[in-house]
C-alpha cells in the first residue's frame, strides 16, 4: 500500500545553508511537498555550512512548527557530506548525520561536480573504515559522467556496497542537457536506488511527484520504487558494508 514519498535529500532547514532563509520559506515548501504526496523528508544541509551538533535541535524546532501549523510531514535529521569534510568530522558527528539500523548505517555522500577522483574514493574508504556505507548523491550531475572512466569510478564504489541517489532536477530537464542524458542513462541501466529532490526552496522547490512524473515519462521500469519503496527501505533497513550493491538490490527486491 502506498504511504507517500520519502525524500532522502532536501535542503529544508531554514537559515543554515543555501536552502530556505526563513522558517516561513521552509514551511511553505513543506506544505507544497505534502500536497504533492510527500510523507517524510530527511533534512540534509551541506555539512560544511552547519554546526553538526546543533542539527538535532534545529530539526526538533522545525518539527514543532510543522506540528503547530498542522502540516503532516515527518522530518529526519541528516546532512550532505563532501569528501573534504570527512576527515574533519568526529564519529559522534557522523552518527548524527547517518541513517539505518546499527550495523547498517549509511551517509549521504556527494559526488562532486568536478567528477570522481582518488580523493573521493579515499574519503569513501575512510567512511567505510569508520563503519558507514555511502549513498552517492547525484552522480549524474558530475562532469564527464557517462564516460568510461566515470563509469568505472562509479562501479568501484557500487562494488563496495554504495548505492545511487539521483536527483529530480536533471531528469526534469532543469539542468544542462548532459546531466539530463546522464539521468536517463542511470534510469535505463537501473543504477539508482532512490530519487531525491535536492530541493533548495524557494529557488529550486522540486518535489518527488515531479520526479516520479519525469521517471514515468522517461519509461522507467519501477518509478515508484525510486521515490517511495527504495528510499524507505534505505531508512528502515540501512545499507550493509559486507554486502555488494548487487546483493543489496537482490536481497531487498
Ligand atoms: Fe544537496
Amino acid at each position: 500500500m502506498s504511504r507517500g514519498y520519502v525524500d532522502l535529500h532536501c535542503h529544508l532547514l531554514p537559515g543554515v545553508d543555501d536552502g530556505p532563509r526563513t522558517m516561513e520559506e521552509s514551511l511553505e515548501y513543506a506544505r507544497r511537498a505534502v500536497e504533492e504526496g510527500t510523507e517524510l523528508i530527511v533534512a540534509t544541509p551541506h555539512v560544511e555550512e552547519v554546526e553538526v551538533r546543533e542539527l538535532p535541535e534545529r530539526v526538533a524546532e522545525l518539527r514543532e512548527r510543522l506540528r503547530r501549523e498542522r502540516i503532516p510531514l515527518a522530518v529526519e535529521c541528516g546532512g550532505e557530506l563532501k569528501q573534504g569534510s570527512v576527515p574533519q568530522l568526529g564519529n559522534d558527528e557522523l552518527e548524527i548525520l547517518a541513517h539505518g539500523p546499527a550495523g547498517a548505517r549509511w551517509l549521504l555522500y556527494e559526488v562532486p561536480f568536478s567528477g570522481f577522483s582518488e580523493e573521493f574514493h579515499a574519503a569513501a574508504a575512510e567512511l567505510r573504515r569508520r563503519g558507514f556505507a555511502t549513498v552517492l548523491a547525484h552522480p549524474e550531475r558530475a562532469d564527464g559522467f557517462g564516460a568510461e572512466a566515470a563509469d568505472a569510478a562509479l562501479h568501484r564504489e557500487l562494488d563496495q556496497g554504495a548505492v545511487v541517489q539521483m536527483n529530480v532536477g536533471p531528469l526534469c530537464g532543469f539542468e544542462e542537457a548532459a546531466r539530463d542524458r546522464a539521468a536517463r542513462r542511470l534510469l535505463r541501466l537501473g543504477l539508482a536506488s532512490a530519487m531525491g529532490t535536492d530541493a533548495h526552496p524557494p529557488e529550486r522547490p522540486y518535489t518527488l511527484r515531479m520526479g516520479e512524473d519525469a521517471a514515468v515519462a522517461a519509461g522507467a521500469g519501477e518509478p515508484r520504487s525510486l521515490v517511495e519503496d527504495g528510499p524507505r527501505r534505505l531508512l528502515e533497513r540501512g545499507l550493509r558494508l559486507d554486502r555488494s550493491a548487487a546483493s543489496h538490490r537482490a536481497a531487498s527486491a
